[in-house]
């Protein structure tokens, strides 16, 4: 199963792209998983929309083949960080490679509140027209303080973290399969 994961963060420290390469690993052998490069978009501008670099030609036709998608997003001022909404609405136009995709979301933050608001915003955003994903509902992965759930490496090592990323990824599996 090739599952591309989009990572709100650009950061070469970010938490989140831990998180994800650690899924990567942990997961090789039931999921592929290609970390999208959404740092090479340009800002989404109508007037180029048409003709458009070929990165985004190129990242949504990776899109389009998955089958399936993981967002793992930081909290930034309450709501989701700039790059991944430039994705997402580059993604969200002319060729509408998100609607009826399976997805899932995942969260960290260095705050106590893991990625509340941001995730709401994203279950939102991922709802409008012209995205329309079909995200897995429930399965809330809200990743707190996760600066004290890493090693000095920032590999993630919280029992109760990796426990719950199994089952979410058992049930994104078993959801992909059900709507697919
Ligand atoms: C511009 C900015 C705004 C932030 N706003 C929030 C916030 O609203 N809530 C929160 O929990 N953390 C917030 N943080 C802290 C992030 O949780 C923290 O920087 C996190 O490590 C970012 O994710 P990353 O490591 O994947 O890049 C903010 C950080 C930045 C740089």
């Amino acid at each position: 199963m090739n599952i591309v994961a989009i990572v709100g963060s650009i950061s070469k420290n970010s938490y989140n792209r831990k998180i994800v390469e650690f899924m990567q690993e942990r997961y090789k052998g039931k999921i592929d998983i290609e970390i999208l490069s959404i740092e090479e978009l340009p800002m989404y501008n109508e007037d180029i929309e048409l003709s458009p670099p070929s990165v985004v030609k190129e990242i949504k036709a990776k899109i389009k083949s998955s089958d399936g998608i993981l967002i793992a997003t930081p909290e930034f001022n309450h709501s989701i960080p700039g790059v991944l909404k430039n994705a997402l609405d580059w993604f969200s136009r002319v060729e509408y490679v998100m609607i009826d995709k399976p997805s899932m979301i995942i969260g960290a933050s260095q705050g106590g509140f893991g990625t509340i608001r941001a995730q709401t915003n994203l279950r939102q955003i991922l709802n409008s027209g012209a995205i329309r994903t079909l995200n897995l509902p429930g399965n809330e992965v809200f990743i707190s303080n996760v600066q004290d759930k890493v090693d000095e490496k920032g590999v993630l090592i919280d029992e109760s973290t990796i426990r719950q990323l199994d089952k979410v990824i058992d049930n994104f599996i078993e959801w992909i399969n059900r709507v697919k």
